[in-house]
């Protein structure tokens, strides 16, 4: 199968301390961190040595491949529904900032349209399929999204899938099951009181 990766999401850290919590996510297990860029970046991810996995929750993800790239971002996912005129550019200039470029989709969206670009001459990487509507930590996982995360693996069988929502001990292992391997979870690892048990159950989940 696919390597597991599990990317704990910095939104639900303390903020103030985003340094030690990050440091402190890697120490328990966790392979990727997730950031939500939203409109402001934090200096704190700048040579931050770790996988960090990054969700551009922005209209206008060209104009941060530049600082992302430079902050020292290793994945640059950006949303179908704000990129359906320039992925084609986009993904280009991510690569060229050596970034590994992902696509993301709302629930409301069809699977349908990433494909074009997991097949174009210079395709994404990884697609993150949401699995809550973009916007903030702790809601409630939307089972109806694992078709299009079994719809992709079928086509698919190396491609890095990634679910982003309401992912834990009780939602894992369908997300797993449909095919997913890279999992973002953000209250349930930074709100359970052993933060390396949760993660390691994830991990299990995916890699059975
Ligand atoms: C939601 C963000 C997620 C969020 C996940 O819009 O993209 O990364 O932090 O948080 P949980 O795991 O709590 O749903
Ligand atoms: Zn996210």
């Amino acid at each position: 199968g696919v390597a597991a990766k599990i990317a704990p999401s910095m939104l639900s850290s303390d903020f103030a301390n985003l340094a030690s919590e990050a440091q402190r996510m890697l120490d328990c297990g966790a392979d990727w961190l997730h950031m939500d860029i939203m409109s402001v970046m934090s200096n704190d991810i700048v040579s931050f040595r770790a996988y960090l996995d990054c969700h551009l929750m922005v209209t206008n993800p060209l104009d941060y491949v530049e600082p992302l790239g430079k902050a020292g971002a290793s994945g640059f996912t950006f949303h179908v529904e704000v990129s359906r005129d320039n992925w084609g550019e986009l993904v280009q200039r991510i690569k060229s900032k050596g970034m590994r470029p992902g696509v993301s989709l709302k629930p409301g969206t069809p699977i349908e349209e990433v494909y074009p670009l997991v097949e174009g001459e210079n395709p994404v990487e990884m697609v993150l399929v949401m699995t809550v509507e973009p916007g903030f930590g702790g809601q409630k996982f939307m089972p109806e999204t694992m078709d299009k995360v079994r719809a992709l693996r079928k086509k698919y069988p190396s491609l890095d899938i990634e679910v982003d929502g309401g992912l834990g001990p009780s939602t894992i292992d369908m997300a797993a099951s449909a095919g997913a391997n890279c999992i973002v979870a953000g209250s349930s690892v930074f709100g359970a009181p052993d933060s390396a048990q949760v993660i390691s159950l994830l991990r299990k989940s995916v890699e059975e």
